[in-house]
């Protein structure tokens, strides 16, 4: 974390998990326990059907709402397309795009990441834009091409200024879910190469401002040392953020 040049970010990603009915007992649990928690903002990524239910029983809380992905469509004929406008209406302020489930289950490409960001940022929603490999790309040592190549391809077009309000995330795939995490030097490595393509892609006012999270089986046992290296600005949580108790004690080490 780098406070002094941008925000820490405790990202909730709930995936296809939980009922509009229990929302509610988890967002009194998390309230309470973040009302001393200054130092962080706080997000829970919901599906886009509890969108509302999320908005509702996090007002007047620290805590803001996304949704887990968007159409790359402004408006019209999608059946089952969720738009950037409609989410904004609805009160959510964040928006996952590129997620390795979402490029994978829904085949979403480089090109409508692209989209989606424009899209987003158009409606004021701030995008967290996922990027990392495969478990064979690791072990190929091709990571950084992959990681450069999708950092490129998602903000291609975007203007520094419009850059400085997106949040970049680096989710190894072979991580997520798996239990296996990155370990600090190796996220913290990427997440600088990340930083080094906003340098150059940009200016270094840009790449300092920008937050890049670490997500892959982050927990309360490892956040710390994670949220400890100089370029990890914080965490998208999957597993963890399902358990009020364990998401709490993530945000707790993001205000230590
Ligand atoms: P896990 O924390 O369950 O590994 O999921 C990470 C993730 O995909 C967040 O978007």
């Amino acid at each position: 974390m780098n406070r002094k040049y941008r925000k820490t970010v405790i990202a909730g990603n709930w995936k296809m998990n939980l009922l509009p009915s229990q929302v509610k007992p988890f967002a009194d649990a998390l309230k309470s326990a973040c009302g001393k928690t200054k130092h962080c903002d706080i997000v829970i990524c919901a599906p886009a059907v509890i969108v509302p239910a999320a908005v509702k029983h996090f007002k007047d809380s620290r805590i803001a709402v996304g949704a887990q992905d968007v159409s790359e469509h402004d408006s019209g004929a999608y059946t089952g397309e969720v738009s950037a406008a409609q989410l904004r209406d609805g009160g959510a302020k964040y928006v996952i795009i590129g997620h390795s489930e979402c490029r994978e289950y829904h085949g979403e490409t480089d090109r409508a990441v692209n989209s989606k960001v424009k899209l987003t940022l158009d409606h004021d929603l701030t995008p967290i834009v996922c990027v990392g490999e495969t478990l064979w790309q690791h072990e190929a040592g091709i990571t950084l091409d992959l990681v450069r190549a999708q950092v490129k391809s998602a903000l291609y077009g975007i203007t520094a200024e419009r850059a400085r309000k997106m949040i970049l995330a680096y989710e190894p795939i072979w991580a997520i879910g798996t239990g296996r995490t990155a370990t600090p030097d190796q996220a913290q490595y990427v997440c600088s190469q990340m930083r080094a393509v906003l340098r150059e892609m940009y200016d270094a006012r840009t790449a300092r401002a920008i937050p890049i999270l670490y997500g892959g089986s982050m927990n309360p046992g490892n956040a710390a040392e994670l949220l400890a290296q100089p370029d990890v600005d914080g965490g998208l949580i999957g597993g963890a953020s399902l358990d009020a108790g364990k998401f709490i004690s993530i945000i707790q080490a993001a205000n230590q």
